[in-house]
């Protein structure tokens, strides 16, 4: 395949969390493939770092929770680069407590985050990419959208909800043109992961646990989120793509 059916040039793409741990990934590789990307998350000095080094990317500092608030900055995409392209729904929250401590109000939060934001943020997406006929949006679910561990409840039927929330937008957004497809990170050695990737037992348990032996670097998750927003990927969707060196294949 010619390698422009991954050039991403002229079109505009939307990061959430793009402050986090795997933002330089997907929006690094997405402004590499040529698309001008915003970089959306609530605190501005991250956003503003990293848009310095991307080539044509912005700081678009938004709480992704405030549904107002994500209106207003489409209305703005929409008058300043003529509508979305891509919308990847990377922002996540995270809550490890067991069961027993984790309360309704804590549990709903991290819903709001992980699952009702990306709702009404593909919805506003959806509606500018209809208007061109294409478009490509991108959950960042997680190995914990199909499988689980004790005492993760809340992050776990947040990625399981996103996860059947890509196969029901893909199903009714189709027709328009727009693709919707998940990618499903697995153990990534980043800043937030930093105590336990210094924890040589669990270097070992990985070594034993997924196909490729390790820890997953960062900016191994980029070509996947630039496959399925390219036109390399224009038949695929309702689509999980797991990206964890073999954790969920192995056993
Ligand atoms: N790292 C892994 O190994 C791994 C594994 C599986 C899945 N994932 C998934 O991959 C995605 C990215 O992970 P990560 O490791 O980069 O996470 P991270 O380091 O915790 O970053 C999450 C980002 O989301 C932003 N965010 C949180 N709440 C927000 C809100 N209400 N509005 C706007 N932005 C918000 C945060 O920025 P602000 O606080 O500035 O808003 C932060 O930049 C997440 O969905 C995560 O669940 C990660």
């Amino acid at each position: 395949m010619a390698a422009t059916a991954f050039d991403l040039t002229g079109r505009v793409a939307l990061v959430t969390g793009a402050g986090g741990g795997l933002r330089a990934a997907s929006a690094m590789a997405l402004a590499g493939s040529g698309a001008t990307v915003l970089l959306a998350g609530r605190s501005p000095a991250p956003l503003e770092a990293l848009a310095a080094r991307l080539p044509g990317a912005v700081a678009l500092p938004l709480d992704i929770t405030d549904e107002a608030a994500c209106e207003a900055a489409f209305a703005r995409i929409a008058d300043r680069f003529g509508g979305l392209d891509i919308l990847v729904n990377n922002a996540g929250a995270r809550d490890r407590r067991p069961l027993d401590q984790l309360d309704t109000a804590a549990a709903r939060r991290l819903l709001e985050t992980n699952l009702v934001a990306p709702f009404h943020l593909s919805r506003a997406a959806a509606r500018q990419m209809a208007g061109k006929g294409r478009g490509r949006i991108i959950n960042v679910t997680s190995i914990a959208g199909p499988i689980s561990r004790a005492g993760d409840a809340a992050y776990t039927m947040s990625k399981g909800g996103l996860e059947a929330l890509t196969r029901a937008l893909a199903a009714e957004l189709g027709g328009q043109g727009i693709t919707v497809n998940a990618v499903a990170p697995g153990f990534f050695a980043t800043d937030a992961n930093a105590a336990m990737v210094a924890d040589a037992g669990i270097a070992d348990w990985l070594a034993r646990r997924t196909s490729l032996g390790r820890w997953g670097r960062p900016e191994e998750i980029g070509g996947a989120v630039v496959f399925l927003a390219s036109d390399a990927a224009s038949y695929v969707t309702g689509h999980v793509l797991f990206v964890d060196g073999g954790y969920i294949a192995h056993f």
